[in-house]
C-alpha cells in the first residue's frame, strides 16, 4: 500500500491547470513527501467524487470552477474565512476518512492580497476598487479586500441583483456597494467573472479604466486574457493575470495541509518563464 499523502485538485476542464506543478514544486523546496493529481468532474459528480477521494485515503483538495459553492455544503467545519466568503476552494481531512470532518477553508483571498501587496507592490489602502462579478470567485476576495483597507468596493454584474445582494452581505465589513457606472476612473479592477475563460470581456464603462488603473484578471491563461487586452486597449497603466494569486492561494493551501509555508517567488517565477516560453 502506498504510504505517500495524496492531494488534487478538482475542479472541471482542468487540462490547463497549474496547481500540479506548483504543489509539487512546493513539496519539493520543503521536503515533503506527497503526490497531487487533477480531479476532473462536472457538476453533478462533484461531491461523489470528492467522497470517494477521501473515502479512499486521500488528505486534501483544491476545488475550483465550478464547485466552489458546491464545496462548502460538502465540508464539515468551516474557517470564518470560508465561512465569511460562502465558498470553499481547500478541503483537508479531518483525522479519520469521514467526509463529514472535512474542513473547508477559502484561500483565495489571501493569496490575491498577497499577490497585489506583496509580490506587485501596489498600496491597497485608500484604493478605489471595482470588482466584475458575483459569483463563487467574487465571493472569495470581497473580505480580505476590504479588510486590506480599500477605499471603495464597488461590485459589477451583468446580472445587478447578484451585485447589490453580495455587496449587502459584506456592507458591514467596509465601503461596498453595487456600481452605479460612476463617471470616474478607478485605481483597481478586479476581473472576477468567468468570461476570460471563454475568451469573453464584460460590459465595462471606457471611463472606468484610466492612465493609473491596473488591471487584474482571476483568470490565467497561456498568454494575455480577452479581459488584459481591453485593458491595454483602454490605455490601463497595467494589466495582469491571477498566475501569483494562484500560487499564493496555492502557498495558504499547503500551509493548512502541512504546517509549512513554502516561498512563493522562485516558483512563480519557474511558472512565468514557462507562460513566456
Ligand atoms: P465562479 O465560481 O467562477 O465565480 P459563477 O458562480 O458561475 O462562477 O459566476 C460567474 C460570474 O461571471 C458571474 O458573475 C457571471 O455573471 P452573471 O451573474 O450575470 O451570470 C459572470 N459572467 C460569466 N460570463 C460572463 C460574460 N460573458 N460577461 C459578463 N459576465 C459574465
Amino acid at each position: 500500500m502506498n504510504s505517500i499523502d495524496r492531494y488534487a485538485v478538482i475542479g472541471h476542464g482542468l487540462s490547463h491547470s497549474r496547481s500540479p506543478q506548483i504543489h509539487s514544486l512546493f513539496a519539493q523546496s520543503t521536503g515533503q513527501s506527497m503526490s497531487y493529481g487533477l480531479i476532473d468532474v462536472p457538476a453533478a459528480q462533484f461531491a461523489a467524487a470528492a467522497r470517494d477521494f477521501f473515502a479512499g485515503g486521500g488528505r486534501g483538495l483544491n476545488v475550483t470552477v465550478p464547485h466552489k459553492e458546491a464545496a462548502l455544503t460538502l465540508a464539515g467545519p468551516l474557517t470564518p474565512r470560508a465561512r465569511r466568503a460562502g465558498a470553499v476552494n481547500t478541503l483537508a481531512a479531518g483525522p479519520g476518512a469521514d467526509a463529514a470532518a472535512l474542513l473547508g477553508d477559502n484561500t483565495d483571498g489571501a493569496g490575491l492580497v498577497r499577490d497585489l501587496t506583496v509580490n506587485l507592490g501596489y498600496a491597497l489602502t485608500g484604493a478605489r476598487v471595482l470588482l466584475l462579478g458575483a459569483g463563487g470567485a467574487a465571493r472569495g476576495v470581497i473580505a480580505p479586500l476590504l479588510q486590506g483597507g480599500v477605499g471603495e468596493l464597488k461590485i459589477q454584474n451583468r446580472t445587478p441583483a447578484r451585485a447589490r445582494q453580495l455587496a449587502q452581505e459584506f456592507a458591514d465589513l467596509g465601503p461596498v456597494s453595487e456600481d452605479g457606472a460612476s463617471g470616474e476612473a478607478f485605481e483597481l479592477i478586479i476581473n472576477a467573472t468567468s468570461a476570460s475563460l471563454h475568451g469573453e470581456v464584460p460590459l465595462i464603462a471606457p471611463q472606468a479604466c484610466g492612465p493609473r488603473t491596473l488591471c487584474y484578471d482571476l483568470a490565467y491563461g497561456a498568454g494575455d486574457t480577452a479581459f488584459m487586452r481591453w485593458a491595454r486597449a483602454a490605455g490601463a497603466a497595467g494589466a495582469m493575470m491571477g498566475l501569483g494569486m494562484l500560487v499564493e492561494q496555492a502557498a495558504e493551501s499547503f500551509l493548512l495541509w502541512r504546517g509549512v509555508r513554502p516561498d512563493t517567488a522562485p516558483v512563480l517565477a519557474q511558472l512565468r518563464q514557462g507562460a513566456a516560453a
